[in-house]
């Protein structure tokens, strides 16, 4: 996702008059209820330049492949880990995942999304690109075992009704092993952000983990989106306190990170990532959630 905003909160860096672009333009005026469609209509109309970054998450790679205990990994002696990418866009962490041995969803509401995705996805099993591994060493490594399966769903995030199709071999939907929000959970009205937590409580496995690379941290949190500005204090009020995770001012939403109870998640790890996209030019950070009670 493009964004035109320059950190508004911290002294040392000149902050650049905000204006809006095409993405905010085009959600501007539309109420809760046809945001499903204002995305269709992008990817209908070619416009998914306006977020697509074009490669997978050089922070998710390094994640998979420093192959941390929190991470489920494939396993030779039992089924590949079950991932989800909701709003998976053109399916490039769901390849890349699948590509590390995991059986990847991803989930799109747009149809002509969805049929982008998996002429992706195709292309890339086939042929991987280097870049969807740290390094050849990595690639030669995780080459040798072949890829899980991607599957790509039309769908809504906060509808229950798709879930049957991510029934594994026994016909039950037992949740997922690992969840993956990039630039998802900033695409949403901050309306909504209470029911994405609850979503992601709902489809996590009890022994899973939601891993969220968190952007735009350095957006004004007064200023529209699509993409709304995130802080940290953001995902803890939301997962770890469970509240509404809405805040319009620095101090408040600094404060939320002391909150200790009432969320549906324990956060694992907070890490800031070695390498991430260029377009957070060093801000991006990397958090693991655990549900709570398992
Ligand atoms: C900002 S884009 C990010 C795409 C992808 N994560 C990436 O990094 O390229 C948000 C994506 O979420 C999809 N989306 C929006 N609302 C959704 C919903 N309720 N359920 C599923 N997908 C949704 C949009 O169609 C869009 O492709």
């Amino acid at each position: 996702m493009t964004s035109n905003t320059a950190n508004s909160s911290t002294s040392d860096v000149p902050v650049v008059p905000f204006i809006p672009g095409r993405l905010i333009s085009h959600f501007q005026s539309k109420p809760q209820e046809h945001h499903g469609i204002g995305w269709t209509e992008l990817w209908d109309s070619g416009q998914s330049d306006l977020w697509d970054r074009g490669k997978p998450s050089p922070a998710l790679i390094d994640l998979i492949e420093s192959k941390p205990d929190e991470i489920p990994r494939p396993n030779a002696s039992s089924r590949r880990p079950r991932a989800l990418v909701p709003g998976c866009g053109k399916g490039y962490d769901v390849t890349m995942l699948a590509l590390h041995g995991c059986d990847v969803y991803g989930l799109e509401v747009s149809a002509t999304g969805v049929e982008t995705a998996r002429a992706y996805a195709a292309a890339q099993l086939a042929a991987p690109s280097a870049y969807n591994f740290s390094d050849a060493a990595a690639q030669d490594q995780y080459s040798g075992s072949g890829p899980g399966q991607a599957t790509f769903i039309v769908g809504d995030f906060f509808a229950r009704d798709w879930e049957v199709q991510c029934r594994s071999d026994d016909g039950a939907f037992t949740g997922f092993d690992l969840i993956y929000d990039y630039t998802f959970l900033c695409a949403m009205l901050p309306e909504r952000r209470q029911d994405w937590a609850r979503r992601m409580r709902e489809l996590i496995a009890p022994s899973g983990v939601l891993v969220c690379l968190e952007f735009p941290t350095y957006k004004g949190l007064e200023h529209p989106g699509p993409p709304w500005g995130l802080r940290e204090g953001i995902y803890w009020d939301l997962l770890a306190a469970g509240g509404k995770g809405m805040f319009d001012d620095e101090e408040s939403v600094r404060a939320a990170t002391q909150a200790t109870s009432g969320g549906a998640f324990t956060r694992l790890r907070y890490i800031k990532p070695p390498r991430s996209y260029e377009v957070a030019n060093g801000t991006d950070m990397l958090s693991i959630w655990a549900p709570r009670g398992s």
